[in-house]
């Protein structure tokens, strides 16, 4: 029998929007687990708007990918050998395993391991509400802009990951609740699957008038996933002391240059800028899973996937995300 490790390369620096040319699936050999190491099988792959600047060089403590270089990324994965004491046959983990279809590792911390054997929630929930991006929402409501009872909440990327986690989490603390999203189907799954209280569709003509119109005592709190001209255009909508969440800038990880900005808005409204970095938080995954794995598992907590199937479709399915097209969390089940 063959024993093959079907994984995805780097062909070629994408220039913009990353391509499937962009890419390359290539079949190695399942490698032997030797002592104190263990083999996993990928169940499921993490696709993730960071790993653009990843590849690039661009994004923290990732150097440059060279072509013939393994794509990074996060896997849920099981146990099917093991030669190590602390991880046993049959356990099921998240693991920095790469774009592949199986992962060999010692264990180590680096490799970023995470048993997940105690959530009864389907597993690809671990890469998406339950996992780094869910963390990363619950870092920027819970811990860092703290929305109040009535206050105006809102977020960009609405439908994705981290957006609609956020949105649901800032409802759960009495806030009024407006995302902003680019398309109709994307502001339907934020208010009809999430409960957003409203959803403004940036590529309709005065969204900025229907956005002011949802939030008419302005906004105390904007939870910004794109940066870009979208940040600029809504802060300007931001109260007095409003607080702004800075989490992601995908409007401008496929560009060389990125938007610059006009500051002094900010210092007029005496803005409290707020930065998160979801590894800072790691430390505290477990407080963020007891609050969050019951929301989930009683369905107080939606999520919406956007999957697909098979290592070869991750190119395809991550191009796709980097355009702006999935609609919820990208991952790819392995077959
Ligand atoms: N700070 C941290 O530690 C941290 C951790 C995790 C994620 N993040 C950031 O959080 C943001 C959301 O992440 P996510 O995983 O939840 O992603 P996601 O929402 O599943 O996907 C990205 C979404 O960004 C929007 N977008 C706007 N302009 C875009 C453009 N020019 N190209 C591509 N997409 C564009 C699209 O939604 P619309 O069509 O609705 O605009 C797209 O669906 C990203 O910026 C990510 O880098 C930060």
């Amino acid at each position: 029998m063959t024993k093959i490790n079907k994984q995805v390369q780097l062909e070629q620096q994408p220039e913009g929007t990353p391509n499937e040319k962009d890419f390359r699936v290539v079949e190695t050999e399942i490698p032997s687990p030797k002592n104190g190491e263990f083999l996993a099988k990928n169940l499921f792959l993490s696709l993730d708007p960071y790993m653009r600047g990843a590849i690039a060089g661009k994004h923290m403590g990732h150097s440059r990918l060279n072509q013939g270089d393994l794509i990074g990324g996060r896997c849920v994965s099981e146990i099917i050998e093991s030669n190590n004491s602390t991880y046993k046959v049959g356990d099921r983990i998240v693991i920095e395993s790469g774009w592949q279809e199986y992962v060999l590792s010692s264990g180590q911390k680096e490799h970023g391991i995470r048993i997940i054997n105690k959530s009864k929630s389907s597993l690809s929930a671990s890469l998406g509400v339950l996992g780094m991006p869910g963390l990363t929402s619950w870092a920027g409501v819970e811990c860092l802009s703290k929305p109040t009872l009535g206050e105006t909440f809102v977020v960009t990327a609405a439908a994705g990951p981290v957006g609609g986690t956020a949105g649901q989490l800032a409802k759960l603390k009495g806030a009024h609740v407006v995302g902003v999203a680019g398309s109709k189907e994307k502001c339907i799954v934020a208010t009809d699957q999430y409960g957003f209280d409203a959803c403004i569709n940036y590529n309709d003509a005065n969204w900025l008038d229907n956005l002011s119109k949802e939030c008419p005592k302005g906004i105390d709190v904007y939870f910004d996933n794109v940066g870009g001209l979208v940040l600029d255009q809504i802060s300007d909508q931001l109260n007095l002391y409003g607080r702004i969440i800075l989490c992601g800038f995908v409007s401008q990880y496929n560009n060389k240059e990125w938007h610059g900005h006009n500051l002094g808005k900010y210092v007029g409204k005496r803005a409290n800028l707020l930065s998160v970095v979801v590894y800072d938080y790691y430390n505290r995954f477990d407080e963020f899973l007891n609050v969050a794995i019951p929301l989930v598992e009683s369905g107080r907590m939606k999520y919406k996937e956007d999957r697909v199937v098979g290592i070869d479709s991750a190119p395809k399915h991550f191009s796709k995300l980097m355009a702006g097209k999935n609609v919820g969390k990208a991952v790819v089940e392995f077959g």
